[in-house]
């Protein structure tokens, strides 16, 4: 492979004129890779399948458009009537009622009267579909009741951003992102899908200006066109398919172009092999270009476009350099989308109606509360706990008389409030102080102020990430709190210290069970230090050294490592409790105690040592490029499991796994055969989200799942694929099912044309190979007891 430290400077330069080969002379993917082919002009929205419609609604509209008014929906307007982040203006005119754009990972941000709701890596952790449409149909209740258009969520990237992200795995992140649109856009809100593509780190996430005073670009994410495929763009085409109305271009540059003036992103992957039928929105500030960008595919720039658009536009419409028709195709995706979603109708409130631009001075409320959504707020934060270690009948906790609880994460930040200064000003999030903290050998003490490093909310419980990701519901149930109710209603004794550094020891012994509650904090703009943190590994063995019946509770924002204390044998139980939003203390205590059963699984796999990863962050290297920074993903789709498959190593806890307590067995593995001479590539017309050939099921597997133990519980049945020549198995199906004790059912899994196929880089195509297919069904990605074999044999 070139390296891309050779191309790095002449793939920059090409970039930034926009020149490029006209003729495409591809044999291998080093052609994509380090530099981003040129691909141009802008294909138009066809309005395919469902969007016909509303494409006919919007093209009536924008013809009575005039140049200027086209020009006004390409970008967005300060505003002190609303806060919401992004404004765009009306056209009253035409009945067009202009748009709030707002966050979104965890809910409706910076504003009260909504819910805070699971985190993304809560929900990937779940394995559940059903769940993940019915926050997001609550979630977007709520977006529509405060008047927000399009809500800026949800994050798919196999990486992504750690905070708002679902999962490292592409499959589960499509399926639980393509979930989460139908449920948000169900209720008429557009989803802003982002951040599109390859927005792997937060170092270098912005152009900068060095200590020289040099321009020093944002990263540049350079990946072969396989990966692409295979990894980052999958989710993406999922959560088109399921038909978001809107993606969110990234910051970063894609093979060394801005991915928001990307042409080969935009026109070539987004808006013509997936055929996108709604429009490009930057992210934040995101927009380097004016002419360039709107040639490449970019619709709508936030949260304004005046410095590379504005007035700057209808010049370069009157001059030339962009055809009208461009704008015209701006203003109809742009249009389009509302239509599609039903903004037109008069019951859609006002935008930014429940969004006050200052939620700290007396304002209007509007109360998006409801009591429907309690369940699915509940359910979700249940859900989203995996219990990976449960020794010496640790758990379920039996009424016992003393429990003691120790940790920062334990108690109740001390400000939780929406009060827009937190929000905005404070990357911690709500409440989340770096002001006290204290960093192991990870880093040397001397960093402690550099908030670069800091990775533990010492603050109080973390329930949500932060930065864009963070919102405040209307209370927090912290798991301190939550257990002291129980104690009540149990005759329990609890005695707690959460300081830092605990001296109350004295009861330890004779406590039924001591509570360590730790977390690993992450946010937007700040890559995690790492993947654990020494100064709460140290608390859990110092009370496990006294405790022997100690229970670590960990509130991780992305994957935690455990191995300076798994082993311990006074450490009998061990829970990842992610994010689970306010019902955080609630639904942890029914787990604890029996009322509920877990049924998380890792939405990513839990490596004994942090050089097990091939690269844990993609924070990316200097190059000798120093003014373009360089990130190679030189892995290219052995990322997590398929990264320790390869490589046979041992993981701490594997992708997909997480305990119960009930136990499950699998049996009666069926593999539909797939009929003889199918076509090599899919044949279909392209409509939002690709060839529509693509979803074709091509096989279907079915297993019998049983509840072998004495209590009710979900299993999440898991189907992992071995394509030939490809990683050793990836994921390709699975369902989560309820089963009482004793109890059993039939699973089965449609596996798709692209569920088989593998991204032919010559071709340009999916292909299915002709050969055997490796089939295995169980309960994590190295769990499983069943295993069959699939034979393609395709017409070419
Ligand atoms: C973030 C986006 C967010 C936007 C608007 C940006 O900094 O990267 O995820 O949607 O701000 O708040």
């Amino acid at each position: 492979m070139v390296s891309v430290k050779q191309l790095g400077l002449a793939a920059a330069i090409l970039s930034i004129c926009g020149l490029g080969h006209a003729e495409r002379n591809i044999t291998s993917d080093t052609y994509f890779y380090g530099q981003s082919e040129p691909v141009y002009p802008s294909p138009s929205g066809k309005g395919t399948g469902d969007w016909a419609e509303a494409y006919e609604k919007a093209a009536a509209m924008v013809a009575k458009m005039t140049l200027e008014e086209k020009n006004n929906l390409t970008y967005g307007v300060a505003t002190t009537e609303n806060g919401c982040s992004g404004i765009l203006p009306s056209i009253p005119r035409l009945g067009f009622t202009g748009m709030c754009l707002q966050d979104a990972g965890n809910g409706v941000r910076n504003t009260d009267f909504v819910n805070s709701y699971p985190s993304g890596i809560h929900v990937g952790a779940s394995w559940n579909k059903s769940l993940a449409h019915d926050r997001g149909w609550y979630m977007g209740g709520e977006f529509r009741k405060k008047g927000v258009q399009v809500a800026l969520g949800p994050v798919v990237g196999p990486l992504g951003r750690t905070v708002t992200g679902i999962s490292n795995d592409p499959y589960l992140d499509g399926a639980l992102g393509a979930a989460t649109v139908q449920g948000v856009q169900g209720q008429g809100v557009i989803t802003s899908v982002k951040h599109f593509i390859a927005n792997e780190q937060e170092l270098y996430r912005n152009p900068t200006i060095n200590s020289r005073n040099e321009s020093v670009e944002s990263i540049s994410s350079n990946i072969d066109d396989k990966t692409m495929h295979e990894l980052y763009l999958w989710p993406f085409q999922d959560a088109l398919k399921a038909g978001s109305g809107n993606v969110m271009c990234s910051y970063n540059r894609v093979n060394n172009s801005h991915a928001c003036q990307n042409s080969k992103t935009l026109n070539g992957l987004l808006k013509t092999e997936l055929g996108f039928n709604g429009f490009v929105v930057t992210d934040w500030d995101a927009q380097h270009s004016g002419v360039a960008a709107a040639q490449a595919g970019l619709d709508m720039a936030m949260p304004d476009g005046q410095s590379f658009w504005g007035d700057n536009f209808t010049d370069a419409i009157a001059n030339g350099s962009v055809p009208e028709s461009r704008l015209t195709d701006m203003a109809t995706r742009i249009i389009a989308a509302w239509y599609k979603m039903g903004q037109d109708e008069s019951s859609y409130p006002a935008p930014g109606v429940g969004m006050p631009y200052n939620v700290s001075e007396p304002h209007t409320i509007v109360n998006s509360l409801t009591r429907d959504a309690k369940p699915t707020l509940y359910d979700g934060a249940v859900e989203g706990h995996v219990l990976v270690k449960n020794t010496k009948n640790a758990l379920p906790l039996k009424s016992p008389k003393l429990i003691s609880v120790f940790g920062y994460d334990a108690k109740a930040p001390d400000e939780y409030m929406p009060d827009g200064k937190s929000l905005l000003y404070n990357p911690w999030g709500i409440g989340y102080s770096p002001a006290i903290f204290q960093m192991g050998d990870l880093f040397s003490m001397t960093v402690i102020n550099e908030p670069y490093y800091f990775q533990v909310a010492f603050n109080g419980t973390l329930s949500v990430g932060g930065g864009s990701g963070a919102n405040s519901g209307p209370y927090l149930s912290a798991p301190l709190d939550a257990l002291q109710q129980r104690a009540y209603e149990d005759n329990t004794v609890v005695m707690w210290d959460t300081t830092n550094n605990p001296s109350f020891m004295g009861l330890m012994e004779a406590s039924d069970a001591c509570l360590v509650f730790i977390n690993a904090f992450a946010t937007e703009g700040l890559d995690r230090a790492g993947a654990y943190d020494d100064y709460s590994d140290e608390l859990v063995n110092k009370v496990a050294k006294t405790c022997s019946n100690t229970i670590v509770v960990i509130h991780n924002a992305g994957t935690r490592l455990v191995d300076q204390f798994a082993e311990n044998p006074n450490v009998t139980a061990i829970v990842f409790a992610h994010l689970p939003g306010q019902d955080s203390g609630r639904a942890l205590v029914s787990l604890l105690y029996g009322d509920e059963n877990f049924s998380g699984k890792l939405p990513y796999t839990v490596a004994k040592s942090q050089s097990d990863y091939y690269s844990f962050f993609h924070t990316g290297a200097v190059t000798p490029y120093g003014l373009f920074p360089q990130s190679d993903f030189t892995e290219g789709v052995y990322t997590d499991y398929r990264y320790f498959d390869l490589h046979d190593i041992t993981p701490r806890y594997e992708f997909g796994f997480g305990l119960s307590y009930t136990t499950f067995c699998f049996s009666d593995l069926h593999v539909s055969p797939v009929k003889h001479g199918i076509s090599a590539y899919p044949t279909g017309a392209i409509e939002q989200g690709g060839a529509v050939d693509l979803w074709d099921t091509v096989a279907t597997v079915t297993a019998t799942l049983r509840n072998t133990g004495d209590k009710a519980g979900a299993e999440v049945a898991q189907v992992y694929v071995g394509i030939p020549g490809r990683p050793v198995k990836q994921l390709r199906g699975f369902d989560k099912v309820q089963i009482p004790a004793g109890g059993s059912a039939e699973v089965s899994f449609p596996l798709t044309r692209r569920d088989l196929s593998s991204w032919d880089v010559v071709a340009q195509k999916w292909q299915l190979q002709n050969g055997e297919y490796k089939i295995y069904v169980g309960s994590s990605s190295r769990e499983l007891p069943l295993m069959d074999t699939l034979t393609i044999v395709t017409s070419s």
